[in-house]
């Protein structure tokens, strides 16, 4: 039977996955150094009380000599597929999210050459603290369209090395992390009930990790301009109030398209960047704390990673069981932002 191109974009188009997809297999990995907010205070003019008041956050984790992102990830992928039982030479896909990489070019492939997985093509994507969910939807459309059959999404980023540490409106929120999933097709009802992405790049100037814009001569008559970038700044209040508006409608969509009641859900999973925005949007919905994975008080804003970073650690603890329903949602610069409902199927 032939179903023609247009059944085919509508099937790869926006939230309807007829062909199945699973969830199998979850991993991370953090830096060993740990720098509570009392060492911050040290530096910034600022105090464990207003951060743990304002963010939930207590530590953050940050990158040192002996380490590096592309480590990082690759543990926290190679984590995922262990869980997963995959034999690394089936990954068909790598993507790495991430807004840090360690080569402007990419380093997904030195991730995918880490692996062994040497049947995989690997490249980066970088929506920033969105990059996860984006990456995860983008994998699915390889998997849904059947060109490919198992793929390892990668959330990774080491702001610190763009944050500005004396700063005290934006280094106390960030820290460095990695986390991954492993996702693969499969003949029965999809894991991925549906997704939805947005940006609004009207907005980015509310936060920006952006060019210096410095030019030097080139040649007599001509100049260059020097691969340079400035620390990361951002206007709190103005991505927190686009965080707590967007992140409840882009939600509450989805859970009326798909006719979910938000007391289905078992587990709020959001970008972990203020507790205080968690709680918002978890009391939009009515969904009990109990159910609002967080993960604030230990890392802090890890960008890309939090999301598979929380997930991996609830996973593991086994809060996160096979079956259950997770309400998903990424934003942060772009500014872009996005929600997934999906069910976990891994072996815990
Ligand atoms: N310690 C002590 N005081 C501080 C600190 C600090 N670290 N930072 C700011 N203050 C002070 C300010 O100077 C200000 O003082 P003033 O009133 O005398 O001027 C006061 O505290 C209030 O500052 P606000 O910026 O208004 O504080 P707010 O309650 O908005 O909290 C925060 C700031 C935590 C950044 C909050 O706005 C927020 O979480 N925003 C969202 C950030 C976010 O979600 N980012 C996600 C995307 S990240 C990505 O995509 C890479």
């Amino acid at each position: 039977m032939t179903y023609g191109i247009g059944l085919f974009l509508d099937l790869i188009s926006n939230s309807q996955l007829d062909s199945g997809i699973s969830f199998v297999g979850c991993g991370s990995a953090t830096p060993q150094k740990i720098i509570n907010n009392d060492q911050l205070g040290q530096r910034v003019d600022t105090n464990d009380q207003w951060i743990k008041s304002r963010t939930g956050i207590g530590e953050r984790r940050v990158i040192g000599e002996n380490e590096s992102l592309i480590d990082l990830a690759t543990k926290a992928a190679m984590n995922a597929v262990k869980m997963a039982n995959w034999d690394v030479k089936t990954i068909d896909l790598i993507i790495l999210a991430t807004s840090t990489p360690e080569d402007l070019f990419g380093s997904a492939p030195k991730i995918q050459s880490n692996l062994g997985a040497s049947n995989a093509v690997a490249f980066d994507l970088t929506a920033a603290c969105s990059g996860f969910l984006f990456a995860l939807v983008t994998a699915s459309q390889y998997l849904v369209s059947g060109s490919m059959k198992r793929a390892v999404v990668i959330g990774a980023d080491q702001l610190s090395k763009w944050v500005d540490w004396d700063d005290r409106k934006t280094c106390v929120l960030f820290g460095d992390g990695a986390g991954a999933v492993a996702m693969e097709t499969i003949a029965d009802e999809s894991g991925l009930i549906g997704y939805d992405l947005k940006s609004d790049g009207s907005k980015g100037g509310c936060l920006n990790l952006s060019q210096s814009n410095v030019f030097s001569e080139l040649v007599q008559g001509a100049t260059h301009q020097k691969g340079e970038y400035l620390p990361i700044k951002m206007e709190g209040k103005e991505v927190y109030k686009f965080a707590v508006k967007e992140v409840p409608i882009i939600l509450g969509k989805l859970l009326d398209k798909y006719k979910i009641n938000s007391e289905r859900i078992d587990w709020l999973l959001l970008h972990q960047a203020n507790q205080r925005i968690l709680d918002a949007v978890a009391s939009r919905f009515s969904i009990p704390s109990e159910k609002v994975l967080s993960n604030l008080k230990y890392y802090g804003n890890t960008s890309a990673a939090t999301i598979p970073l929380m997930l991996d650690e609830a996973v593991r603890d086994q809060r996160v069981k096979s079956g259950d329903l997770i309400a998903c949602s990424g934003f942060g610069a772009g500014l872009s932002w996005g929600a997934a409902l999906f069910y976990w199927h891994g072996p815990y």
